[in-house]
């Protein structure tokens, strides 16, 4: 390949990361809850039930805000039944999921696991099944201090303190027909004014996210986000996106370039929402929550592998195994988000234990990390800061990528997709630089120069690649390390420059300071 070309200017950014950039997703769907991040009995467990071997992983990946409960659980979930105590809380017949809810974990719970985990709790109120009167209740269970019935409940409860939660979910992807009690925008965007209004009169310094549509394939998609926020603009902070990238084609070319869509799709809703605010003469600007993403598709479609049969608690599903490849279009999609962090200031990885998730446990056994862990960590650890516009020389290819959720078009046509797919974050306090930068060739390193204007000779702090010479290569119990990062060798530096090669189909950090 010729050489692929970037110029970085610390003058010019894109805009400076939110920490919540940084979140995931905890939902009661199969082993995320229990067997995942609570699991009583299990060798690690504390007092709480909570596993210690996954709270370290988690440590490690570092997400800085958590959603919860849900997700698709959400539109039927009374969170009465998840608090008081837990003997005598109910068994429900959870339809999102085919699954017995037992409700042995609920909101404090969750809370609990937060504080120790040193993240910032955000939670969904179920506007399907319910509406403002149960979300307001569990707002002023939540957040207010004392002297009425739902805060003194939470005291008696054990809960003291008011939790003090900042950021809620207006419910969880409304247009979708697979959501318990799904709705129209017309009939969304009212309900969720009404109790968008009432939780703000309760607490007025939460910040509140307006359901998107649930996928940039929806038919509902940018009719929905239009309406919603002509209803809600006055009272919401964010608007809400949601995208799982495939390889149904089993197409790596095309799984690489997928992350490009995500690009274009944040742009249309930022056009979208800026569009309504203009015609309210106002200059708020919406933000952007892109509260589920991931790779997600050997068991997205397939309902052997949704739902097991009889009403379980906890079932085995969505327990995706990722390899190498899905690790590199996951690493394309950390980069879109950096690349925007002028406005998706909240983003939450789906999810983060056992379904669809980086960290995969047994019951009563170890836990591991995915392929997918690798970037995650890498971009919550070191992509903090002010994201620089690079200004990239790459060759491209041609790619179609296929999704059959679409209802048009189930192939997407990319005929240009530059090999380099790369994001650069300065830490405003050092000056230092985080380049992560995806190599989308599948046969060919690539020779890559990065000028960084009036930088100096940089030092280098660290150099990763993450690749396999299979792509399908996976990380189990018993070879858990089999795709993490090595050292990448033969990093130049010289004064305003760093040259490197990048290996063929490869994730790569380098860190560089003055
Ligand atoms: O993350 C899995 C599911 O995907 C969520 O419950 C739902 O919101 C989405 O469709």
């Amino acid at each position: 390949m010729r050489k692929v070309s970037v110029a970085l200017n610390p003058e010019a950014v894109i805009g400076e990361t939110d920490p919540r950039l940084f979140g995931a997703f905890v939902e009661h769907l199969g082993r995320c809850v229990y067997g995942g991040i609570y699991e009583p009995g299990h060798a690690t467990a504390d007092a709480h039930g909570f596993r210690h071997d996954v709270l370290e992983l988690v440590r490690e990946l570092a997400p800085t805000i958590m959603r919860y409960p849900g997700g698709n659980f959400v539109s039927g979930y009374n969170w009465e039944d998840g608090v008081g105590p837990a003997e005598k809380r109910p068994r429900r017949l959870d339809l999102a999921w085919m699954s017995t809810e037992p409700n042995t974990f609920g909101t404090n719970e969750f809370i609990d696991w937060c504080r120790l985990a040193n993240i910032e709790p955000m939670l969904a109120v179920n506007l399907g099944t319910r509406g403002g009167d149960a979300a307001r209740n569990l707002l002023e269970y939540c957040n207010h201090p004392g002297g009425t019935a739902w805060s003194d409940l939470r005291r008696a409860h054990g809960w003291e303190q008011a939790h003090d939660v900042k950021f809620w979910c207006l419910g969880n992807e409304m247009d979708g027909p697979w959501q318990m009690e799904m709705k129209t925008a017309e009939e969304y965007g009212r309900i969720a004014i009404e109790a968008a209004k009432m939780m703000k009169w309760i607490d007025p310094r939460i910040e509140l996210a307006a359901c998107g549509s649930s996928g940039r394939n929806m038919p509902t998609f940018g009719a929905w986000e239009d309406t919603v926020l002509q209803h809600t603009f006055s009272h919401v902070e964010y608007i809400s996106l949601h995208t799982y990238v495939n390889n149904y084609a089993d197409d790596s070319a095309a799984l690489l370039a997928s992350p490009d869509l995500m690009d274009g799709f944040i742009e249309e809703v930022v056009a979208i929402a800026d569009s309504v605010a203009a015609r309210a003469h106002s200059s708020k600007r919406i933000m952007l929550s892109f509260d589920e993403w991931n790779v997600w598709y050997r068991t997205r479609r397939n309902a052997d592998v949704r739902v097991k049969p009889g009403w379980p608690v906890a079932p085995e599903i969505l327990e995706e195994i990722y390899n190498m490849q899905d690790a590199l279009a996951f690493g394309g999609m950390c980069i879109s988000l950096l690349n925007h962090a002028d406005r998706v200031k909240t983003a939450c990885l789906a999810q983060l234990v056992n379904v669809i998730a980086p960290i995969m446990t047994e019951t009563g056994g170890p836990a591991w990390r995915q392929t997918i862990f690798h970037p995650f960590a890498q971009m919550s650890n070191y992509g903090r800061g002010r994201v620089l516009r690079a200004e990239i020389d790459s060759p491209t290819y041609a790619a179609n990528y296929y999704d059959p959720r679409g209802k048009a078009d189930l192939y997407f046509p990319l005929p240009a997709v530059p090999y380099l797919k790369m994001a650069a974050v300065e830490d405003p306090a050092s000056g230092a630089i985080t380049i992560f930068a995806l190599n989308r060739h599948l046969e060919e390193p690539m020779p890559l120069d990065v000028a960084l204007r009036g930088f100096g000779v940089p030092v280098l702090i660290e150099a990763l690649e993450l690749r396999h010479a299979d792509l399908k290569a996976v990380n189990t119990k018993d070879q858990p390390d089999n795709v993490s990062p090595a050292p990448l060798a033969g990093v130049t530096l010289a004064t305003d420059r760093v040259q490197a090669t990048l290996a063929p189909a490869s994730w790569n950090m380098i860190r560089i300071s003055r």
